[in-house]
């Protein structure tokens, strides 16, 4: 039986931005932007400054990097070779959480366990030498306030994250200090930096004419190179959190899904559009469809990703996926409104990401010319979801009209661990 089609198009309406309504939310964020740059206190934006501009390309030499800001921790072994170019020696990685077996990120999960962990991750990476000297970069993937290069507390997790006794911490502190427990004495912690952070630096090692870093993966948010053109301070890579930019409209499903959070009020941006949450929004749509009061039916982005590239006559893979998640089969016509919800769902979020940017690029320009540039951007989302790109191109053009052919996205794949091992070379100096 089809859905009841007032109420599918009301839903479809709901998460739908208009041209409109993403110009004004560009516009929103670049005001926000001017607001962080001048008085913090009145933006939605925490404006965190990285102590790092962008790298020469010229860095060289045998880097640690960890990778710690999702599910997956990763440690890598990096040379820089200089002129751009990199090799990594070694790589190992682990999921922070394995069903049943262990768990250091979700409630009543500890601090020492956690940081313990990912020090025997790096033992594991420098295959157990204690003897050799390694510098190690940080890719630490939550809103941290910074005084320089190497000290960074955790304001607030987000993510979901509920590990006791990191907030409020200077998190390089807690990882020397379960690198010293753990005998990895010769290994020093010297620059940490957010993920986006990592991004831009990895991909400005490569190739020139980029100034935003994004990720957009489980979780989002955008950085970029403040030239601070009329002051005498340096340029400086800021990380915005963007995805606590709050000056939105968000839908009953997103109240729904805020108020059930870890941290209700906070990441409003993110909790529209980054993966984690996506699969929740879009599970509350379809409860809503079927009627059914409780809408924990537990469909994630990659369920989304399933759904949307499905293009075969009678969208089996759609059934199978529905069928796995909510126990009941749907039928042909409930199939083609469940992969538009999903679509407009998705869409939705790439054209907020992209307003965001736009906000950026406009506040960079300001009286002059859009800059030719390459936005970086790295994180499942955008490689993976069919769609996601091509949605961001659109809105793009809708926002920059002209000047859209100046500025396109690339991928920076594993960008996370590059600009760790980046940061620390930049740490030399
Ligand atoms: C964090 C950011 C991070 C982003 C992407 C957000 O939840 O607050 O610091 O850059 O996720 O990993």
């Amino acid at each position: 039986m089809a859905f009841d089609q007032e109420k599918f198009q009301s839903i479809i309406d709901e998460f739908t931005v208009d041209g409109e309504r993403l110009r004004e939310i560009a516009a929103n964020f670049r005001q926000d932007l001017k607001l962080g740059l001048k008085s913090p206190e009145d933006s939605s934006l925490r404006m965190l400054k990285s102590y790092v501009g962008l790298p020469t390309g010229k860095e060289k030499g045998e880097f640690l990097a960890l990778d710690f800001g999702g599910t997956n921790v990763r440690v890598l072994r990096i040379r820089l070779e200089g002129a751009g170019k990199y090799e990594v020696v070694k790589r190992v990685g682990k999921p922070l959480r394995v069903e049943g077996i262990y768990d250091y990120v979700g409630l009543g999960s500890k601090s020492e366990d956690m940081f313990d962990f990912l020090a025997g991750l790096i033992d594991e990476a420098v295959d157990g030498d204690h003897e050799t000297k390694y510098l190690l970069g940080h890719t630490f993937s939550f809103p941290s306030e910074q005084t320089d290069l190497y000290n960074a507390k955790l304001i607030i997790w987000t993510k979901e994250f509920a590990t006791a006794g990191v907030e409020g911490k200077v998190v390089n502190d807690l990882l020397k200090e379960a690198l010293e427990r753990n005998g990895l004495k010769n290994v020093e912690p010297v620059a940490v930096i957010n993920d986006t952070v990592a991004v831009l630096l990895s991909a400005a090692y490569k190739q020139e004419d980029i100034y935003i870093g994004s990720i957009y993966a489980t979780g989002h948010n955008t950085c970029y190179l403040e030239p601070y053109a009329d002051s005498a301070d340096a340029p400086m890579i800021l990380n915005l959190e963007s995805g606590g930019f709050s000056k939105l409209a968000p839908n009953r499903f997103d109240t729904m899904l805020d108020e059930a959070s870890e941290k209700p009020g906070e990441q409003r941006l993110e909790k529209m559009a980054s993966g984690r949450y996506m699969g929740d929004l879009f599970s509350m749509a379809l409860a809503l469809l079927h009627d059914d009061a409780q809408w924990r039916y537990g469909f994630t982005s990659i369920d989304m990703s399933g759904i949307i590239s499905d293009e075969s006559a009678d969208l089996s893979e759609v059934v199978r996926i529905v069928a796995t998640r909510t126990g009941s089969e749907p039928d042909l016509a409930e199939c083609r409104d469940i992969q538009k919800l999903a679509k407009t769902i998705l869409n939705r979020s790439a054209r907020l990401v992209t307003a965001t940017f736009v906000g950026i690029i406009w506040q960079l320009a300001g009286k002059g010319e859009v800059k030719e540039q390459h936005i970086a951007v790295d994180g499942s989302v955008y490689e993976k979801m069919p769609g996601a790109k091509e949605n961001i191109m659109r809105a793009l053009s809708e926002l920059l009209g002209q000047d859209a052919a100046k500025v396109d996205t690339i991928l920076d794949n594993g960008g996370s661990g590059l600009g760790a091992a980046i940061a620390a070379a930049m740490a030399q100096k």
